[in-house]
């Protein structure tokens, strides 16, 4: 396999890289990475010596990059991770999130068709998704199934609606293997700490208030990275073209129960939890039907959520050099200047 992952310096993408570099079947390996705020090149540092991989930094929506790419690495396989990732972001600068989200998928499935065309070779195409296109369940029973109607409710899940809808479509007008994975919310080491686990863990750490959006009882279905990576690899070897798979962790929670999870693992008192503002437009809960993956990938999550919860407050107790410079005077900026129309006092 000649693989080109994208946004391989992100938090799931570089979880992807290693597992990939662990396979035999990989010859080649390209990880084109725009790094934006969240990629971060000491995500991938352990990987550089191995003489299969190589780092390129650029754009998505770069055709002429992409193209060159296809080229010279004559690739038969891409995984497209690369996103703006960050719902809350999406509130307040959407434009970016329309450009790699929409605009940089289209760029790779061209890329992708083009060198096919070219070359009479199919290139297999993994299009990273979200369990949130999908929209809200109010309440409820209700499972996100993958014949579940599309129905995004923030920008950030509108745009990656379009890519996921333009990958399908890619599959049946261009004759592209496309698959699609839609997974619920990741956890883990090395994700940027402005989502949820990561930004509790170190304003805990800091003696920082902790910001509980709404009443803090909307629902995620927490799902360890490297169980995501086990099934985006078992979706890329054995996928069926044009389908689409769910991949969750089974690990359904509040918010208010994984944030008293996180200050019980680090010894710190609930005084600092700090009811805001609900986020505008908040999904109430997601939940995930995973059964197709699970029979017909072989997919299952093995990490139960407490066990890795206890794993990822560790590696951020452990890794102070990698989390505190993202938590400078842009990144306090960037909260004050924002979070303010949320509530949050800073
Ligand atoms: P992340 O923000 O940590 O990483 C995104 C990576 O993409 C970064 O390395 C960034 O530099 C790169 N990137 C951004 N724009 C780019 C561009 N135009 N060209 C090239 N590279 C670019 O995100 P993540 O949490 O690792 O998410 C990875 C993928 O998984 C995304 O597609 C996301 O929508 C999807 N996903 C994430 C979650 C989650 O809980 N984190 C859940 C479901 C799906
Ligand atoms: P997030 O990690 O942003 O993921 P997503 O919105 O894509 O699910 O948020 C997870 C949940 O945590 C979501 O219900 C919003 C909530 N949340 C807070 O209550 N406070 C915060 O500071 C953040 C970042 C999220």
């Amino acid at each position: 396999m000649r693989l080109l992952v994208t946004g391989g310096c992100g938090f799931i993408g570089s979880a992807f890289l290693r597992k990939a570099l662990a396979s035999t079947e990989v010859e080649r390996l390209v990880n084109l990475d725009a790094l934006t705020y969240s990629g971060r090149r000491e995500n991938v540092a352990e990987l550089e010596s191995d003489r299969r991989f190589r780092q390129v930094e650029g754009d998505i929506a770069d055709a002429a990059i992409v193209e060159r790419l296809f080229e010279e690495e004559q690739l038969t396989a891409v995984v497209n991770f690369a996103a703006e990732s960050h719902v809350d972001r999406s509130l307040f600068a959407a434009r970016r999130f329309v450009r790699t989200n929409i605009d940089g998928a289209l760029c790779l499935l061209e890329g992708a068709r083009g060198h096919q065309e070219r070359t009479g070779r199919e290139v297999r195409f993994v299009h990273i998704s979200t369990d949130e296109i999908y929209g809200d369940l109010e309440g409820g029973d209700d499972v996100f199934r993958e014949d579940t109607p599309v129905a995004p409710r923030n920008p950030y899940s509108a745009t990656k609606a379009g890519g996921d809808l333009l990958a399908l479509a890619f599959g049946r007008t261009h004759g592209v293997p496309v698959i699609v994975t839609r997974s619920s919310n990741n956890y883990g080491p090395r994700q940027y700490p402005e989502k949820l686990i990561p930004l509790m863990i170190t304003n805990a750490l800091q003696d920082q208030p902790l910001p509980v959006y709404g009443d803090g009882r909307n629902v995620r279905d927490w799902l360890w990275m490297d169980d995501n990576c086990d099934g985006i690899w078992a979706a890329l070897e054995r996928g069926e073209p044009g389908e689409v798979y769910n991949l969750g962790g089974a690990s359904e929670r509040e918010n208010i129960d994984v944030i008293r999870g996180i200050l019980s693992a680090l010894n710190k008192p609930e005084t600092l939890i700090q009811y805001v503002d609900d986020r505008p437009g908040h999904d109430r809960r997601y939940a995930i039907d995973f059964s197709k993956a699970q029979r017909e990938l072989g997919f299952s999550p093995k990490t139960k959520f407490e066990d890795g919860l206890a794993k990822t407050v560790a590696w951020y107790q452990e890794h102070e050099s990698w989390w505190r410079p993202l938590r400078d005077a842009s990144f306090q900026d960037y909260y004050r200047k924002h979070y303010g129309k949320l509530g949050l006092q800073t």
